[in-house]
């Protein structure tokens, strides 16, 4: 396969970059918005900046806007903060809020620039998240009405949207779930209650986008990752399943088929964890029909069979680094794969894998909303910043995914993270992922100036020439 013909990317390829919109606007109280369950967290790990300013997107976004205008993007990919728009969650509509996000589409609009708009990146209502968050359905109901509003101001001007992004992330490793009510019992059920309940309000959400705005497209926005079993030992391959199943397939078999994934519903049901569904909640899961998949990939995982003892389960983990779970896989090394600075291992060939495996599954259009290369970025004395090691990691990504559309693998677009440099969901300003520099670090805000990186010339290039040339 070595000298293969590629298929060249489709006239029309969206050519994107993303971000979020805590990570990103700042402005955390400013016209009428309400706090977020991002904002109201007791404390943020040792040495990183907080998010109440974060890149100044908010008061910058014109400037913004023009910068990725020449950088050529075609799209957008950016969330709203729920609690600008509805301060409490579920309460008054906040115009000035709701007003950010209709300005913002115009000028992608006149910049020529297809928006691309996330309705909940991590940042719930903290107004909701007192009276019970997901684990409350009223949750379900207030998702539905604030999507209604976004749909009534802009359900005309944007074409693509993602309910929930990384719902799975959230489960499986979730400050941003919220604190759980007082008194719970049984953390991780009272976990995968909320997880349905999410479940049910994306595809309410789903529905909805059909049912008022039938020329809007709409889908999930999960993270996801091929799984690896460490070796062909036939134990190692069952733990490397399941854990495709519980990561993976619990949450995409829910959003795009309608109903519970069985191995997963099995790993639920003998932990005790699985949700009580009411009646209906079956219908609504089936009524959902989503357009499309957007799922974000920054690497593989690899496990192994669980050895049933305390070497199983170890280490913080995050959405990649794997913690495991003593009945099930336990994580492994992949000697095939090099790691980044924060130890997430580099796999651009599990990117066109995750590419086949979610195409052969689903059979919809797939829209990759985030890849990218977190790395220390310096700035230098000529205003640059000589990130070629970011170059070489997205290169390989479009490249693997070029692979995925030549084994006819439909894809609609490519994201990487991020548009402009933000902070990161628990690393800080240090963790730096942009095509353009700004100048801030953790504590001292400096002049938040923008600064072209190599790789915004890099990617200016790439989209210039739809592909790599
Ligand atoms: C995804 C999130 O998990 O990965 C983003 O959707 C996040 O919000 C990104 O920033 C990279 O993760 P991190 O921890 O390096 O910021």
């Amino acid at each position: 396969m070595h000298h293969r013909q590629l298929t060249p990317f489709p006239p029309g390829f969206l050519w994107g970059a993303s971000t979020s919109a805590y990570q990103v606007e700042g402005a955390w109280d400013e016209d009428g918005k309400g706090p977020s369950v991002i904002d109201a967290r007791a404390s943020y790990p040792e040495g990183t900046s907080d998010y109440t300013v974060a890149s100044d997107h908010y008061h910058r976004f014109r400037d913004d806007v023009a910068l990725f205008a020449e950088l050529g993007l075609k799209a957008y990919r950016f969330s709203v903060s729920w609690s600008r728009v509805i301060p409490d969650g579920d309460g008054e509509v906040n115009p000035e809020g709701l007003q950010f996000y209709v300005d913002l589409v115009d000028e992608l609009r006149a910049a020529g620039i297809e928006p691309i708009v996330t309705m909940y990146h991590f940042d719930l209502p903290q107004a909701l998240q007192e009276k019970g968050g997901w684990s409350s359905r009223a949750t379900i109901d207030a998702f539905e009405r604030y999507a209604r509003v976004l749909l009534d101001a802009l359900g005309q001007k944007v074409t693509y949207w993602l309910t929930i992004n990384e719902q799975n992330m959230m489960v499986m490793h979730g400050a941003a779930l919220g604190i759980l009510p007082p008194g719970t019992e049984d953390p991780q059920r009272e976990v995968h209650q909320q997880n349905h309940h999410m479940l049910l309000a994306q595809a309410r959400v789903m529905r909805l986008v059909h049912d008022v705005a039938p020329q809007a497209k709409v889908g999930p926005a999960p993270n996801v990752a091929c799984v690896y079993p460490a070796s062909p030992d036939p134990a190692d391959v069952v733990a490397a399943e399941d854990f495709s199943a519980i990561r993976n397939w619990l949450y995409l078999d829910v959003a795009v088929r309608g109903r519970y994934n069985t191995l997963a519903w099995a790993y639920l049901t003998e932990k005790g964890w699985a949700p009580q569904i009411e009646d209906g909640d079956l219908q609504v899961l089936a009524a959902a029909e989503p357009n499309f998949i957007a799922f974000n990939y920054y690497a593989s995982h690899t496990v192994a069979a669980p050895r049933g003892d305390g070497t199983d389960v170890g280490g913080t983990g995050d959405q990649h680094i794997v913690t495991g779970d003593a009945d099930v896989y336990r994580p492994a090394e992949n000697p095939h794969l090099k790691k980044n600075a924060f130890g997430w291992e580099i796999d651009p060939v599990g990117f066109r894998t995750t590419f086949r495996q979610i195409s052969d599954r689903y059979g919809l259009p797939l829209l990759v909303t985030e890849n990218g290369l977190g790395a220390y970025d310096t700035l230098t004395e000529d205003g640059r910043v000589h990130d070629d090691y970011r170059i070489d990691y997205l290169a390989q990504h479009i490249e693997q995914m070029q692979q995925a559309i030549t084994d006819g693998v439909d894809v609609l677009g490519y994201c990487p993270w991020s548009a402009v440099d933000l902070v990161s969901t628990h690393q800080g300003v240090r963790k730096r992922y942009g095509f353009v520099y700004v100048d801030r670090d953790e504590t001292d805000l400096r002049s938040l100036a923008r600064y072209r990186k190599d790789s915004f010339t890099w990617y200016q290039s790439v989209i210039r020439a739809n592909g790599l040339s």
